[in-house]
């Protein structure tokens, strides 16, 4: 699924990404922890393709193809989805048409055929219900005063409605009240699939009890220090950082 190679990325010339080293199979769910500030938004922002960060070295191959070659509406288009650490507020632009243009854009570039308006809204509607997002909600502006939570339900729908191959979630558990944790994890486990695969960023093992990872990667100063399997959460809730982080220097 995802092959990451030997990556450095950089921002106005502060290096943040530092030889990380990582793979994602198919149908895995990997959790990334890390201290703050060690790279994890960096490691998504390039995996998807935010501008602004020079990659200097390595490989991001996704199914084989190589990401870095393209702009983010393509990779999106391949099915790499990031739901933000802090999503973005569009004044202006009404969820539902945010919404309609995503799905629609991605459909386009995979050569399939734009929703009609009545089925578009049809997907919207069960979605909103299935993931507690408030039909009114949709008709205003996107993330526009919406709440901490809300903002990340209504990531998880973006989510949900995309149907991406490769899900990156930065802290989409971070301000969640118990039952909207247990939307977003419901969310997220409805879509595990044999063919897709996420990228699970948290600070908190609590949010690993309701998605279970596969794999959980420690991530300090720009590169992958210690991965192992679920129980590396619970020692790293246990112990923090220190018996990982002196060996990235
Ligand atoms: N535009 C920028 N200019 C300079 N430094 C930046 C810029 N953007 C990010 N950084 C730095 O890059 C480092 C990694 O940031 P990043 O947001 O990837 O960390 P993180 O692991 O996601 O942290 P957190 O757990 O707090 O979310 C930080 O030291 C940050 O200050
Ligand atoms: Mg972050």
């Amino acid at each position: 699924m995802l092959e990451i190679r030997n990556l450095h990325a950089e921002i106005d010339g502060k290096k943040i990404l530092n030889g990380l080293t990582l793979t994602v199979n198919d149908g895995e769910i990997a959790a990334i922890m890390g201290p703050n500030g060690s790279g994890k938004s960096t490691l998504s922002y390039v995996i998807a393709g935010r501008e602004g960060y020079e990659v200097t070295e390595g490989e991001v191959l996704l199914n084989g193809a190589n990401v870095l070659e393209m702009d983010a509406s393509e990779r999106a288009a391949r099915g790499v989805f990031l739901a933000f650490q802090y999503p973005l507020e569009i004044p202006g632009v009404t969820t539902m048409t945010f919404l309609k243009a995503c799905m629609n854009a991605q459909r386009k570039a995979r050569g399939e055929a734009e929703f009609s308006t009545p089925d578009f809204m049809k997907r919207v509607r069960a979605g909103a219900d299935r993931i507690g997002v408030p039909q009114d909600m949709l008709r205003r502006a996107l993330n526009v005063g919406f709440s901490g939570g809300e903002k990340k339900r209504m990531e998880v729908l973006q989510m949900s409605l995309l149907e991406p191959t490769f899900a990156i979630l930065d802290e989409t558990d971070s301000g969640l009240d118990i039952d909207a944790l247990r939307v977003v994890a419901d969310g997220v486990n409805a879509l595990r699939d044999p063919k897709r695969s996420f990228m699970v960023i948290t600070h908190y093992q609590r949010l690993l009890d309701y998605i279970v990872p596969d794999t959980v990667h420690v991530l300090s100063k720009g590169r992958i220090v210690k991965t192992g399997g679920k129980e590396l959460a619970l020692e790293l809730e246990a112990n923090g950082y220190r018996d990982y982080i002196g060996e990235a220097a």
